[in-house]
């Protein structure tokens, strides 16, 4: 059983609550690769879908998630909705709440938003992305990834390299592997890097290079231009020849690396093309990964027990 009734942040979470997960994950992979790829265990559920925020990957991933559990989906998009009329949060998931839908997976740019609704409703909350605080379940399948890899995730050197200040995907990602027994470096210019980050007991590097010699694991971020109202480098052709990863750079260390990114990604950016479809990337199979951890989170959240 988790020790927590939703999943809003991996701060809540214990080193048992994301072992449980990933083991669990093991097992739904593994159905997510069989030729029938579903199971019956949430077909009495109802779980709603509720994006305030665009998504592609966790949106998706979510809803597949939930179908392959069985479970009945809603989706919910805010531009098409009531919400749009005025409606507040708390009206609009009790009125969805009021036909009979058991858990709520929400996206939304307000941080803390997720906790704010479970303190106010009467559902089991997953959080898909709070703005720039968290994003539980990119992190799960993260160091789900890198185990998956590397065969372990204890010991191993991550450094997330981008945009930190604006980033949920960063900060979820430092809970996660520290629970885990990973050492974690953030990486990027000293103007993307919050002022706090020190105290999270990560290692600070401002030289991508140096960066990259550290890690067994770069975690690739892109600039979160939404959610920046002043500018933070000179220039987006500045920012990818400090801290893009291209072949050259990626060659010139003479170690191989696993390279990550949560996606989306901007090409030619944060990382070169080569790179993200080259043979070090494990970008594609992060996104597999993630139905089956999704799977695991809400099937560990409905109460199953982990014997699938
Ligand atoms: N990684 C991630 O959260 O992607 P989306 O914004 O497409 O869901």
């Amino acid at each position: 059983m988790l020790s927590v009734k939703h999943l809003l942040g991996i701060k809540h979470l214990k080193k048992e609550d994301v072992a449980l997960i990933l083991r669990t994950a093991d097992t739904f992979l593994d159905v997510i690769n069989r030729p029938i790829k579903k199971v019956p265990s949430l077909r009495d559920l109802t779980i709603v879908n509720l994006f305030f925020e665009n998504s592609t990957r966790t949106r998706l991933s979510f809803e597949l998630a939930e179908k392959r559990l069985s479970a009945d989906v809603l989706n919910f998009t805010a531009s098409s909705s009531s919400v749009s009329k005025g409606e507040t949060l708390v009206d609009t998931v009790n009125n969805i709440l009021s036909m009979k839908v058991d858990m709520v997976v929400m996206r939304h740019p307000q941080a803390g938003a997720a906790q704010f609704l479970a303190n106010r409703v009467n559902s089991v909350i997953v959080n898909a992305g709070d703005g720039a605080h968290e994003h539980p379940t990119q992190a799960l399948l993260d160091a789900f990834s890198i185990r998956r890899k590397l065969g372990d995730v204890e010991g191993k050197k991550v450094v997330i390299v981008g945009d930190i200040l604006h980033s949920r995907v960063a900060l979820s990602n430092i809970y996660c592997l520290q629970l885990l027994g990973a050492e974690v470096a953030v990486c990027g210019p000293p103007t993307l890097l919050p002022k706090y980050i020190s105290s999270l007991g990560v290692k600070v590097f401002t030289n991508l290079v140096d960066a990259l010699q550290w890690c067994d694991v770069a975690n690739m971020l892109r600039i979160q231009l939404e959610r920046q109202d002043t500018r933070y480098f000179p220039s987006l052709r500045e920012y990818t020849a400090l801290y893009g990863l291209d072949t050259s750079l990626l060659d010139s260390l003479q170690k191989e690396i696993v390279i990550m990114h949560p996606g989306p990604i901007n090409r030619g950016i944060e990382i070169s093309s080569a790179i993200a479809d080259g043979r070090s990337s494990i970008i594609l199979d992060q996104v597999e990964n993630g139905v089956a951890v999704r799977m695991a989170v809400l099937y560990l959240l409905a109460g199953r027990t982990p014997e699938i």
